[in-house]
């Protein structure tokens, strides 16, 4: 662990796009040593005692907050939650001024979440803290990718090679986003399908192939991640209504039986039951949607101890 931590040269987390393979796979080794540490009677290590992580979260969160929340605290530093009901934002006050006043507090790692496209990299660039994307309007969720990374990983054993469909509102998704990057960099053949206004062209270019038709996505595919229809980012109408997105976006047993037998179905959630994926889907043997969210304290820990540079953390 310590000659990993001095490899670590990253004091911000904002994105996978720029990351390198090692470093995906240096965050999964370190996870794995964090899943160890989880697994004891007393998951505790004094690792980050002393230091202090704000979750800083301007948007609606269940499981990236608590599961923040949770890992720095398994790591035994202090976590201190901000939410922007309550908060002197409604006064009027600036994200940037917010954040600095926060800063004065000194905490070590900031981690935020935020409806602007690089409001984490805006505030990386003027603030001495770390900080950590926890999403960025529909640009990026770096942890979430990494999350969905290790699942795959402990599920199937590799992620190179794998046919993984990626399927819904894939526009204003930044999983799908970040996704992209982080699968695509260790490997895997990626599609992308949802209707053709919320499926971005140039994505292609990214290696990815794209289709509007739900069927030839998932067809012989080893991953199908779907993702929820972001209502609250769309500005004008992307489908006639819900039901007819339903209708053709839906997935529901008789199409997931195209997938490959062993084919593993994950959502980052919250899920719209009924909408992109039936119950019955969601909770099936093979849906990993509570296995995706139980892999991220260990991946949130791994995060915050090589952002923090501590060491021992499995001691
Ligand atoms: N997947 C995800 O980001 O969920 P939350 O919005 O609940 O954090």
């Amino acid at each position: 662990m310590e000659n990993e931590r001095m490899n670590w040269k990253r004091k911000h987390i904002l994105g996978l796009s720029d990351f390198m393979p090692y470093e995906i796979e240096f965050v999964m080794d370190t996870a794995r040593s964090m899943e160890e540490v989880l697994s004891r009677d007393i998951k505790k290590v004094p690792t980050l005692r002393g230091k202090t992580v704000v979750n800083l979260f301007f948007e609606p969160s269940t499981r990236t907050r608590t599961s923040f929340e949770i890992a720095g605290k398994r790591l035994s530093a202090d976590v201190v939650n901000f939410s922007y009901s309550g908060s002197s934002q409604s006064k009027g006050e600036t994200l940037l001024d917010t954040a600095r006043n926060i800063e004065a507090m000194k905490p070590g790692i900031l981690v935020m979440r935020h409806n602007a496209s690089g409001a984490a990299q805006f505030l990386s660039q003027r603030l001495s803290c770390s900080i950590i994307n926890a999403g960025d309007g529909s640009n990026e969720h770096p942890s979430q990718a990494l999350l969905d990374l290790y699942t795959i990983l402990k599920a199937k054993g590799k992620v190179a090679g794998l046919e993984i469909a990626i399927i819904g509102d894939i526009l204003h998704s930044r999983v799908a986003r970040s996704n992209l990057y982080c699968l695509g960099k260790m490997g895997a053949k990626l599609r992308l399908c949802g209707p053709a206004t919320l499926l971005p062209r140039e994505m292609s270019r990214t290696g990815a192939t794209l289709t509007n038709d739900l069927r030839e996505a998932v067809k012989g595919a080893d991953v199908v991640i779907m993702l929820r229809v972001q209502l609250e980012r769309q500005k004008s109408a992307f489908f006639p209504s819900v039901r007819e997105y339903s209708r053709v976006y839906g997935l529901n047993e008789d199409i997931f039986s195209l997938a490959k037998d062993d084919a593993i179905l994950m959502h980052p959630g919250p899920i719209n039951r009924g909408v992109e994926l039936t119950n019955e889907l969601a909770d099936c043997s093979r849906s990993l949607i509570l296995n995706q969210v139980e892999s991220g304290v260990a991946v949130r820990m791994a995060l915050l101890y090589l952002m923090a540079g501590g060491a021992h953390a499995a001691d």
